[in-house]
């Protein structure tokens, strides 16, 4: 099933109430597909699916995080409608360069992402610049990580990683996940709701 079909579908995933859906999602899927880069229990990267809206569109796209859960290898976009020169800048080499070394969440060890694009900019290790002449995108950029990195869908699962944090409600917050063929790992997005 893909994605969207399981997102879409009350056997497999939820709607997204107004204050959740920063990212424009309207219904989010249960289970994702992560992809963990060497070693299962202590890897290199955790790569993690992100989607959400752009000015002309749904963006998709993959977001690679370190072993650490908070340090920020690459971002890649491999679908999404923004315009050439403007938003579809998301894919330009010199843009995603930034991203490398940028930290999610800061020292509180709580499960709110402080990553985001800015303007006139990048100040901090929390901060990338945000895509010139196109700040719509850039806000979508913004929102969708801010929802996929939250305690709605991947917090709780990169809190495993992170050394010294535990989610708030360690039981209630818990993150499913198990083993299937291949390596790929099925982390529950929405550890929340079940
Ligand atoms: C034909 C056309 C295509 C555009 N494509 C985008 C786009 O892909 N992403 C975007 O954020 N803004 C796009 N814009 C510009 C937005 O309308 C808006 O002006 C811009 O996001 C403001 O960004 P700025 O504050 O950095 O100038 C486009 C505008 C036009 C006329």
């Amino acid at each position: 099933m893909t994605v969207l079909r399981a997102a879409s579908d009350p056997a497999s995933g939820r709607t997204l109430s107004g204050d959740q859906d920063i990212a424009g999602l309207s219904r989010v899927e249960n289970y994702a597909t992560v992809y963990l880069i060497g070693n299962e229990d202590d890897p290199e990267q955790i790569v993690l699916p992100i989607r959400g809206q752009g000015l002309w569109g749904l963006m998709r796209g993959f977001l690679a995080v370190e072993g650490d859960g908070n340090t920020i290898v690459s971002i890649t976009y491999y679908e999404h409608s923004e315009t050439p020169g403007l938003g579809a800048e998301v894919n330009n080499p010199r843009w995603q360069a930034q991203w490398e070394g940028k930290k999610i969440y800061d020292e509180e060890g709580d499960l709110s992402p402080e990553i985001h694009l800015t303007k006139g900019g990048a100040s901090d290790e929390y901060e990338v610049d945000a895509l010139s002449g196109a700040t719509l995108t850039s806000n979508g950029v913004t929102n969708m990580l801010q929802f996929w990195l939250s305690e709605e869908a991947f917090g709780p699962y990169l809190a495993r990683f992170r050394s010294g944090t535990e989610p708030e409600d360690a039981e209630e917050t818990d993150t499913n996940f198990e083993d299937v063929e291949g390596g790929l790992i099925m982390a529950d997005v929405n550890a929340k709701a079940f």
